[in-house]
């Protein structure tokens, strides 16, 4: 007989309410519910690299001899190559299993119980999800009918309590672009902020040369979208010396993989490659943007990331999501209050934009939308 020993009661109160974040659905769990096989399912719905990574990558890996010895802790090689990327000084580098995980270390150094965030949304959901578990308080500032960040009621929005402002560039979901005027400006209230650029390398704007000239300036990059490596999980972030030395010395030892080390190292033997795959993408972007506005029922928003969102004008997103997905093309919907009746698509490969219009105009006759 099961003993109750009253698990719930022990659970952190800030923690027993959190929801959990949605991730994407992985195409091996939606096999016989999907009218393709498995491995024709088109992923279109978190923001992957369809070129995959660098051969050089694969290469490295399939021969690498010393998966029995743990990474270098401090992780001063990745360090150097990360800085040598970005063009900073190494001093200013963390890297982490993903840059999810240093959005999480983030808060843990900074936040204690009661401390408030303010997040732009809508926005990535991990901000959310990461404040919560570290018990602080979310300050929510509306973004404007287009996306564009309301500086002003930014600004309104600090309080005592106010412990870091996040901002994503371009922001996750709606591809919009934040003015560096805005950044700057946000910047000199003196609070912490942290601009997430996971799309950098399709956006081409940052604000990485202003790390060296802002002691609360921290910025967050990724090698899971322009390099194709989501899933061996290695992000980074650039932060003033300080922090990056706290950051260190509370992360859990052996952050990041030994194979993300040769992976990172190989990426950037490999840049020519990865950047046609990158400009390949940014293309494609604008090909799926003009189709997607021949449909009468879709308000694509302009993007300058690797997705484009869209408003769904007549009929349910969330229909729509799954009548793609049974024609096995995943994208990501929204049904929540700053984001209504709405999806989001990944930037594929040319073919990958032809099945999906041919998809949605079936799906449209049907509907009768
Ligand atoms: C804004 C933003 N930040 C971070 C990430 C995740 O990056 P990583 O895979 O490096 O954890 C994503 C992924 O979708 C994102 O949209």
């Amino acid at each position: 007989m099961a003993i109750d020993v009253g698990i719930d009661r022990l659970i952190r109160p800030e923690v027993a309410t959190v929801g959990g974040y949605v991730a994407s659905k992985s195409p091996d769990t939606l096999e016989g519910k999907v009218e393709v096989p498995v491995e024709d399912i088109i992923k279109l719905d978190a923001n992957e690299n369809p070129y995959g990574c660098s051969p050089r990558v694969n290469q490295a890996l399939a021969s690498y001899p010393y998966l029995n010895i743990y990474p270098d802790d401090g992780q001063t090689e990745l360090r150097k190559l990360l800085a040598g990327y970005a063009g900073v000084d190494a001093g200013h580098i963390v890297a982490g299993s993903g840059s999810n995980q240093l959005i999480d270390l983030i808060l843990r150094l900074l936040l204690s119980n009661g401390d408030e965030v303010i997040n732009c949304v809508p926005t990535f959901g991990l901000f959310r999800f990461s404040t919560e578990l570290c018990g602080g308080t979310l300050v929510e500032v509306p973004r404007d009918e287009n996306f564009a960040l309301d500086v002003t009621a930014i600004k309104a929005a600090i309080s005592k309590k106010t412990k870091i402002i996040f901002l994503v560039n371009p922001n996750n979901p709606t591809g919009t672009i934040t003015p560096r005027q805005d950044i700057l400006e946000i910047l000199d209230t003196g609070l912490p902020v942290l601009v997430d650029e996971a799309y950098y390398e399709f956006s081409g704007q940052t604000v990485v040369p202003l790390v060296s000239q802002y002691d609360n300036l921290m910025v967050l990059r990724t090698f899971s979208k322009w390099a194709g490596l989501a899933g061996l999980r290695i992000g980074y972030g650039l932060f003033p010396p300080k922090i990056a030395d706290y950051l260190l010395r509370i992360k859990i030892p052996y952050n990041v993989n030994v194979a993300a080390l040769v992976a990172v190292r190989e990426s950037l033997k490999d840049i020519n490659y990865l950047m046609g795959a990158t400009k390949a993408m940014i293309a494609e972007r604008g090909r799926l943007f003009a189709e997607l506005e021949k449909i009468e029922w879709l308000k694509p928003f302009p993007s300058q990331a690797n997705f484009i969102f869209c408003l769904v004008l007549n009929g349910k997103a969330s229909q729509l999501q799954q009548g793609l997905q049974d024609k096995g093309i995943l994208v990501r919907y929204f049904d929540t209050p700053r984001l209504e009746n709405s999806i989001r698509i990944s930037v594929g490969k040319p073919e990958h934009t032809d099945a999906l219009i041919k998809a949605l105009r079936e799906i449209g006759e049907k509907l009768n939308v």
